[in-house]
């Protein structure tokens, strides 16, 4: 921590002290929750697709039912107005809008997305809807997915379809979730959809990810006035493994790769030199204006925030000559995530002074522990509680520096479908029994709540 960082006052966490325009809210993403996969005309999405092939997902499993949110959405938001947040983040799966990818819209698809909606409304949750989370049209993908240059137009009229539908309701939204995820394990490290494991794929996928973004707000605005548009990054704070030259300059490297690579051409940047650099013809193809449209400035900046990254240099590493260290002594959640509250601060605190956007939302942040149900039906889940807890101080201290940070989601309302995890890795503030659908909520949900209502 820095000394701008001690100088900051500890106080109790009240709700006041975030002050009353401050957003809170909770998210979750269609793949995780809705399951209903063939439902009013729902096309096959990349991952129906990978969840099939053995051996992809820990547990075998798929989202094919997961929370069966899609049948059972009127109780999970009478849940989550009950936690009182006053907004909530939710996805749109695109495979139910145009089950193909491209063409005539589906009207089964946005008239549950509709009535979504207008279910929030009615209980006074504000909607802020991320339309790509990871769940692209299996058709696309059959074409190239995001590696050809073919999908960013599709993405466009994907998103003039939703946002013309919706955009007299939704004014917040967000374009891409996390593109590093989609491009990374998806493309390079071949844990997610598609599957792929190619690095110079990865990075031309991150370029037309990060293009679509940007020709995709004046879609938005044009269809809604009131638009607030942001795209959602994960973003890390980077540590040292030791204070030597060589690991300094291999956080360096790594921060190009995992935050500025997505933060510089946002920002009208470009991408960072130094890691061009080190791609040479893995570098992706850029057509003239790219550049430019990527750097149409945004509303907000979306930060998804789980864990730090400490690099040492390793020679013997790849182009990027770093390896990843677990530090030792530290305290982690059941995905091994090391819980470090500071580096939220230090991670919002960074940007702001690196970049300076008007406004930043944490539009993600939680953790995933072996949760046991008592014989009362009750989950006592006080490390997940503590973790909030801690999470949300930082987040103030980020506020008391002068972050611009303007509200907090939880990740995630439900237990859902994790990925390449399946059902094992659990991050609700409501237990979900995937049985019986029945849904409990946890004490860190119960925790929240009181927190947002004293
Ligand atoms: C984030 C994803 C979200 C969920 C959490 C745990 O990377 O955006 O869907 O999987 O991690």
């Amino acid at each position: 921590m820095d000394s701008r960082q001690r100088s900051v006052q500890q106080s109790p966490l009240l709700r006041q002290q975030f002050g009353d325009e401050f957003i809170w809210g909770c998210s979750t993403s269609s793949y995780q929750i809705e399951g209903a996969v063939n439902a009013d005309g729902r096309g096959e999405s990349i991952w129906d697709r990978f969840c099939k092939n053995p051996g992809t997902i820990g547990d075998g499993s798929s989202g094919a039912v997961a929370c069966d949110h899609y049948h059972q959405w009127p109780q999970d938001l009478d849940i989550a107005r009950s936690l009182g947040v006053n907004a909530y983040r939710f996805s749109i799966a695109w495979p139910r809008i145009q089950a193909n990818g491209r063409g005539k819209p589906n009207a089964g698809g946005l008239d549950f997305y509709s009535r979504l909606v207008d279910g929030m409304l009615e209980r006074g949750l504000q909607p802020w809807a991320t339309l790509y989370h990871w769940d692209l049209p299996q058709a696309l993908q059959d074409e190239g997915g995001w590696a050809n240059r073919a999908s960013v137009d599709a993405f466009l009229e994907y998103t003039d379809i939703v946002s013309r539908h919706l955009g007299d309701r939704v004014s917040h939204w967000i374009t891409h979730n996390e593109p590093w995820c989609t491009a990374f394990l998806g493309h390079l490290q071949g844990n997610h959809a598609p599957g792929i494991k190619d690095q110079k794929t990865a990075f031309q996928v991150v370029h037309h990810l990060l293009l679509s973004h940007g020709q995709s707000i004046p879609v938005i605005k044009h269809n809604c006035k009131d638009a607030q548009v942001g795209i959602t990054l994960s973003l890390h704070p980077i540590l040292a493994a030791s204070p030597s030259m060589a690991d300094q300059a291999a956080v360096r490297r790594h921060d190009g790769l995992r935050n500025r690579w997505f933060l510089d051409p946002l920002y009208g940047r470009g991408y960072p030199k130094d890691i061009q650099e080190l791609l040479g013809d893995l570098a992706p193809q850029i057509q003239a204006g790219d550049m430019e449209a990527i750097a149409t400035k945004s509303d907000f900046l979306g930060v998804n925030y789980y864990f730090p990254e400490v690099v040492a240099d390793d020679p013997g590493e790849g182009i990027f000559q770093t390896r990843l260290v677990e530090r030792q002594g530290v305290s982690r959640t059941a995905f091994q995530w090391e819980v470090f509250p500071e580096g939220l601060t230090m991670l919002l605190d960074g940007i702001n002074q690196n970049y300076k956007p008007s406004q930043i939302y944490l539009t993600e942040n939680g953790s995933t522990y072996d949760d046991v149900v008592e014989a009362d039906g009750s989950v006592n889940d006080t490390l997940r509680r503590s973790y909030l807890q801690s999470h949300l101080q930082a987040t103030l201290q980020s506020i008391q520096l002068g972050v611009p940070l303007k509200g907090y989601f939880a990740w995630s309302l439900l237990d859902n479908f994790e990925w390449a995890e399946g059902y094992v890795r659990r991050f609700g503030l409501v237990y979900v029994d995937f049985e019986t659908q029945k849904r409990t909520v946890k004490a860190s949900g119960k925790w929240y709540a009181k927190f947002l209502k004293e």
